[in-house]
């Protein structure tokens, strides 16, 4: 890719649209193989080559003058090839004192973010219509499986659903518990296990449980110490199976990747074979698309009706 190309400037009105609704953590562009991300205060910049970092800034030095914000500071994070090679994001510009632990707010729900955590920050930017659906109409019993920070318990919450979260990862349910707190939310009233998705299913479904809503975004891959390797390919058929045993009769689960050799074609398939397993039907509604991101950037993710 050249590094001298061209960069479209920012879509004022839909930075002021975002701003209006309360939301300050959303993408600010897209360039091939790099993209620009206000969080909250600050910029992050991701890229797959170093070369296009010049640019970049450059970019990001005009936008004061289009849009009135300037950023306290601006991270940067390479993008690798290989997963096991991602890093936390860099400080290139901006005070070196200011905290790594930072807030940002989507459509006024409030979201800490961590820039020494990793590669991820702890918000992804492309389920923010999933969070908003959440927000809007989660009721009755919520299930967020790979729950990470819990972005969408906390949206499931404060539409008054009870949740239960699940993640291996100790630490992000704790960044999770925060998240509850950080939004005037009792995380005592709201569950968090720390274990492996799939345990957990086939456990809950011995107890009875059953949920309204399920959340089911997976990682590509993941090893764990209870069931080794997880790849998305291979074992999103069984979740989503399992996930069923532990639907309520009208449930909707929300089945996404951001594995890019899965499309919404692949997922509505894996749903419909799982369905027709357990006898049992149901109908996809489509995400709306976002704003803020090139056509096929970001997860592939369907809702699923069941009984419908
Ligand atoms: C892609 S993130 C999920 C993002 C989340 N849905 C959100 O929107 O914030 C993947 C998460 O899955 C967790 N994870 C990976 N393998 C797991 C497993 N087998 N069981 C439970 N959690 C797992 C990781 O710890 C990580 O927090």
């Amino acid at each position: 890719m050249p590094t001298s190309a061209p960069i479209d400037p920012p879509s004022v009105k839909l930075w002021k649209k975002f701003e209006s609704e309360g939301t300050n953590a959303f993408r600010i562009c897209t360039l091939g193989g790099a993209w620009i991300e206000r969080l909250g205060g600050d910029l992050l910049l991701s890229y797959q080559e170093e070369s296009l970092l010049p640019d970049l800034l450059a970019w990001c030095a005009t936008l004061p003058a289009i849009t009135g914000f300037l950023p306290d500071r601006i991270f940067g994070r390479h993008l690798p090839v290989r997963n096991q090679e991602r890093v936390s994001p860099v400080l290139l510009e901006g005070d070196g004192e200011l905290p790594l632990h930072t807030t940002v707010t989507e459509a006024g729900v409030r979201f800490g973010l961590d820039f020494s955590a990793g590669y991820s920050t702890g918000l992804f930017l492309d389920q923010r219509h999933n969070r908003a659906w959440v927000r809007q109409n989660a009721k009755g019993r919520f299930l967020n499986t790979f729950s990470y920070t819990c972005s969408f318990s906390v949206c499931a919450a404060l539409a008054g659903a009870e949740t239960l979260s699940i993640d291996l990862s100790r630490k992000s349910l704790s960044r999770g518990e925060a998240n509850f707190v950080l939004n005037g939310l009792s995380a005592e009233t709201h569950r968090f296990f720390a274990a492996d998705v799939r345990e957990s299913f086939p456990r809950l479904a011995r107890k009875g449980e059953r949920f309204d809503t399920i959340i089911l975004d997976p990682p590509t891959f993941s090893t764990s110490h209870a069931r080794g390797r997880f790849r998305v390919e291979d074992d999103m058929g069984d979740l989503v199976q399992a996930a069923l045993e532990v639907a309520a009769p009208r449930g909707r689960l929300l089945i996404s990747t951001n594995c890019t050799r899965l499309g919404v074609r692949d997922l509505e398939r894996i749903c419909r074979l799982a369905l027709k397993l357990r006898r049992l039907s149901g109908s996809f509604h489509p995400s709306p698309p976002l704003e803020d991101f090139p056509r096929g950037a970001g997860a592939s993710c369907v809702w699923l009706q069941l009984g419908a």
